[in-house]
């Protein structure tokens, strides 16, 4: 990768996911020579601060959130780099201070430089800043010969799909669409990324992937961290708003599209597209049938007691926000007719897992059907411990015929080592390229949000089912999937999970 330049204003300099994501991402970009020396950074935060005490603070988190051991010099030359702008995101006036520190920073006027500017705030303040941003010359539609301007949009975009289209129509009279990045982190996620890799340029999976061989698809998104500070911004979204309209959506669409023309972000968009089109329209009536939602009560997790989700700091007393949604969908489509999708997710759950899971139907010979043979499966550990397990059956040792399923595994960091560089690091350098592959297009968002409109809709004003923290979700959920005559799989430690956990213990500069 060459290097770059440009100057990356980050509203929401002070928040959670700038701390905790952005500045290490950029940190590593940093150590790996990716950023270039005219490469400067605009953080904005509505406080008032010093360069130096934003500096120090950014410092801080670098440390603390860092995928991998620090280096003090890395991160000197790093924020060196920053500014810090006090801004009212609402006041037009202040966008005048943001210019003229971009223009001192970069040393040429705004008609010149090259800039991005990251929205890491609430998405109903994007119109507000998208349009002050053009008021004061600081974002105009792209033209040929120009310094590129782009922008970024942290998830969700929107909270329904009215408000999304809203949204949409407002940034897109000020910006074009090449110009627009939507982000969805889990797209920039290795094994995420891995999938296509794994469909396409595999001949032992592709031709049967579809449901001439494939019974269901499982796809999990567990976590066992509970809403951790954003009590406020949870309680108004839900899990079907926070990740299942969006995260679980690019999983579902990766494993269900056919192969795209390239790899390009128009060819690969246009297949995750058809693939949100053909999912089976469901009445708000049906939608109680086909999903089921719980939030967590208190419970246990790694031996730790742990509070309600009512208890939870910014939290409503008598919230009826879900913390967890199991849903079945199905795809209407010619390769995918009859072959369940059963998607979950859920906080304070047992353990931290996100996988997909590709069940197998049994084969056609009665020959081994006595011995009762499990269903092959192919597991994608996005994570953690990145991998892939084939379970299949095979004979145990001795004079009898007695079968039992094994497992084939891949070990991402064990091939690879450890320190694949995180999703946030990606994005932001494929922003940096102009590289929209990773980010999603409108067209997904708006299908995406027509689905889970409809089941938001049905649960509006149900009561979700309590489960306790630090189990596997509601009963209910086991039921869901079982009266299909199915269960689900429950995430387990690969054979190479201590490998992998020595490896991080010792930690790598
Ligand atoms: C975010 C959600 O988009 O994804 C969070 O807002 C969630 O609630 C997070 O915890 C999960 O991301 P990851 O990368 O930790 O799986």
């Amino acid at each position: 990768m060459s290097e770059h330049h440009c100057v990356f204003s980050i509203f929401g300099a002070t928040g959670d996911l700038t701390n905790r994501k952005l500045l290490p991402a950029f940190y590593h970009l940093e150590r790996e020579g990716y950023l270039k020396e005219s490469f400067r950074i605009v953080a904005i935060a509505r406080k008032d601060k010093s360069d130096e005490e934003y500096r120090n603070e950014a410092s801080n988190s670098i440390r603390k959130f860092s995928r991998r051991k620090v280096n003090e010099d890395i991160i000197k030359k790093l924020v060196s780099r920053i500014r810090y702008l006090a801004l009212d995101i609402a006041n037009t006036a202040d966008y005048a201070n943001l210019k003229r520190l971009i223009e001192n920073v970069s040393g040429q006027s705004c008609g010149k430089c090259e800039r991005i500017f990251y929205l890491a705030i609430p998405s109903y303040l994007f119109a507000i800043v998208v349009n002050n941003l053009k008021r004061t010359n600081l974002a105009e539609k792209a033209r040929a010969g120009k310094p590129y301007n782009r922008v970024m949009f942290e998830k969700p975009f929107g909270n329904d799909f009215e408000s999304a289209e809203k949204l949409n129509n407002a940034i897109t009279k000020v910006f074009a669409e090449s110009q627009i990045y939507r982000i969805d982190h889990y797209m920039a996620k290795e094994l995420v990324q891995n999938l296509v890799v794994l469909r396409f340029a595999n001949s032992i999976f592709e031709p049967l992937w579809n449901k001439e061989y494939i019974d269901h698809v499982q796809i999990t998104v567990a976590e066992s961290l509970g809403v951790e500070g954003r009590g406020e911004y949870y309680d108004n979204a839900g899990a079907i708003r926070d990740v299942m309209q969006n995260h679980m959506m690019q999983l579902l669409t990766l494993v269900g599209m056919e192969a795209p023309k390239s790899l390009n972000a128009e060819d690969l968009r246009s297949e995750k597209v058809k693939v949100l089109k053909a999912i089976s329209k469901f009445t708000k009536g049906k939608a109680k049938k086909i999903a089921i939602i719980g939030q967590y009560s208190e419970g246990e997790i790694d031996g730790r007691k742990v509070a309600a989700y009512k208890k939870e700091n910014e939290v409503r007393k008598d919230s009826g926000t879900e913390t967890y949604v199991a849903l079945k969908l199905e795809l209407g489509n010619a390769l995918w007719k009859g072959v369940p999708f059963y998607l979950r997710t859920g906080k304070r759950l047992k353990e931290r897992a996100t996988e997909i899971v590709i069940v197998y139907k049994n084969p056609p010979s009665e020959l081994f059907k006595a011995s009762g043979p499990e269903k092959n499966m192919l597991v994608v550990r996005v994570q953690p411990y990145e991998g892939v397990t084939l379970q299949f059956n095979a004979k145990v040792p001795g004079n009898k015929v007695i079968i039992d399923n094994v497992d084939m595994d891949f070990c991402h960091e064990c091939k690879f080592g450890p320190n694949s560089p995180e999703a946030y690091e990606r994005l932001l350098y494929d922003v940096i390229l102009g590289d929209q592959t990773l980010f999603t297009g409108w067209e997904e968002v708006a299908n995406s949000w027509q689905i889970f409109d409809v089941l938001n809709d049905a649960f509006k004003n149900s009561k979700p089912i309590q489960y306790e923290a630090g189990t596997w979700g509601p009963a209910k959920a086991d039921k869901l999937i079982e009266k299909d005559g199915r269960k689900w799989v429950e995430p387990k430690r690969p054979s190479y999970a201590e490998l992998v956990d020595k490896q991080n213990i010792m930690g790598v500069e």
